[in-house]
């Protein structure tokens, strides 16, 4: 019988005991497989009110993930040692579409090579400069929605934040063929992003399944545009003078003096229009779907509740590389840790009444490195989380300026699962009219 199926034991294990994974479900794989994928919150709910703050589950065919929502775990999980601590290993799933110099994808020396790189681009006055984009993005949609009939949000907001990270990305200049891209990726992120999909990811593994799937050729397409704007962009005149986070990237430099190959720049750029508009899109559509006509003097306040109790993501991954002593106990190596996102934030010590949407909450409060981290945490913390705060913020205030933003149907929507992200049941349905 393996450890994850043991009872708890009657005290911790600590450094002097032998590692030891944490009680679990004692289901076979596949059941939980099952449950986690389809009924994500009740099945973490559910393991938590039996084993506590640690469990340990089995899914797919992914080595042991050890699920965390004590703060204190969390918090040595992101500070703990990167080279113990893999995250990169861990995202293999997306390797097929992101390709293998992604940030996402990459560990230790590698990964901070890319990321000291990715970060300039997205912070700070640097990010601001793309306020103006925002706000005009999000303009130019809100004029284009119909008054006084149901509407679903979801693939609206996914046109204001693709848009929007491509603006970034690429630069202002329309042209033919970012129209191509922008369609090509679409049809491509819809293709992989299903619950089929992800089941299949699952049962067969990333490799086999880009393989199996026709998304390999609309890949093809998205590379080929991809790789021609970057070539063209290498020759630009006016590469000094653009903003955009394709010319900043081509004049970055690695610390060995080298720039960004063709490839690298192929897959960061890919990482961040795949993970840059995605989450912020659902976010925005929770935050509406949540919020219903409750102003806008809170934005920031609402989008922080909004990520509490509708995480885009249930959790981030470590893998184990070596024995770590992780909540007073020693996790053996080959394992993976998962800080709970969705669990932590439902700690009613922390939250108190957790299921009650209260932006106030946030209002005199600061919300807590280790008790709220919708954006993950340590040295993999979301690259784009102060860049998706600030469009949030932008196009949620556009909204509630210009419309009066209804709910279609006195029910609250579920959640449910689109890849590996939680998303609205009917796609946030709303009616709007104009103020
Ligand atoms: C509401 C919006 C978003 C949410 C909830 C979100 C969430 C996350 C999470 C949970 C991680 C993993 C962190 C970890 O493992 O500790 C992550 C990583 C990342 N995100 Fe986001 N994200 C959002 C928007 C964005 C945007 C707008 C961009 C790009 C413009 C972006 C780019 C990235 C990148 C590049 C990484 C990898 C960082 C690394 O491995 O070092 N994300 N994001």
């Amino acid at each position: 019988m393996s450890t994850a199926t043991a009872p708890a034991p009657a005290a911790p294990q600590t450094l002097a005991g032998v590692p030891a994974l944490p009680p679990g479900p004692s289901a076979p794989r596949a059941v939980q497989t099952l449950a986690w994928t389809l009924r994500t919150g009740p099945f973490l709910d559910r393991n938590r009110a039996r084993f506590g703050d640690q469990f340990t589950i089995k899914i797919g065919d992914e080595p042991p993930w050890v699920v965390l929502s004590d703060p204190e775990a969390v918090k040595q999980v992101f500070t703990g040692d990167p080279r113990l601590l893999h995250a990169g290993e861990g995202n293999v799933i997306l390797k097929p579409i992101l390709g293998e110099h992604s940030v996402l994808l990459l560990d230790e020396k590698p990964h901070l090579r890319q990321r000291r790189l990715l970060l300039p681009p997205l912070h700070g006055e640097r990010m601001q400069q793309y306020g103006e984009l925002m706000r005009q993005v999000a303009e130019e949609e809100v004029a284009r929605w119909p008054r006084g009939e149901p509407l679903v949000l979801q693939p609206r907001m996914q046109a204001v934040t693709l848009e929007v990270i491509m603006r970034a990305v690429f630069g202002l200049r329309e042209g033919e063929r970012l129209e191509r891209l922008r369609v090509a990726l679409r049809q491509l992120l819809d293709r992989t992003t299903s619950v089929a999909t992800l089941m299949l990811i699952n049962l067969i593994g990333p490799g086999k399944m880009m393989r199996v799937n026709s998304a390999i050729r609309l890949l093809d397409t998205v590379d080929q545009l991809i790789i021609e704007e970057i070539r063209e962009r290498r020759g630009a005149g006016d590469l000094a003078e653009r903003d955009d986070i394709l010319s900043l990237l081509l004049q970055a430099r690695h610390e060995d003096g080298s720039a960004m190959s063709d490839r690298e720049l192929r897959d960061e750029l890919m990482t961040l229009l795949v993970a840059g508009h995605e989450t912020s899109a659902t976010t925005l559509s929770w935050a509406l779907e949540r919020l219903r006509d409750g102003g806008d003097e809170y934005a920031d306040a609402v989008l922080k509740e909004t990520l509490r109790l509708r995480p885009v993501l249930p959790i981030v991954a470590r893998r184990v590389k070596a024995p770590i002593e992780i909540g007073g106990r020693l996790i053996p190596a080959g394992v993976t840790l998962a800080p709970c996102i969705y669990l932590v934030h439902r700690r009613p010590d922390v939250y108190p009444e957790p299921l009650r949407f209260a932006p106030e909450r946030f209002l005199d409060t600061k919300a807590g490195t280790y008790t709220w981290f919708p954006f993950g945490g340590g040295v993999r913390r979301c690259l784009g989380a102060s860049f998706a705060m600030y469009e949030m913020t932008i196009v949620l205030q556009v909204m509630t300026e210009r419309l009066r933003l209804l709910p279609a149907r006195p029910q609250r929507e579920r959640v449910k699962r689109r890849a590996i992200t939680l998303v609205p049941g009917r796609g946030a349905e709303i009616v709007a009219e104009g103020r």
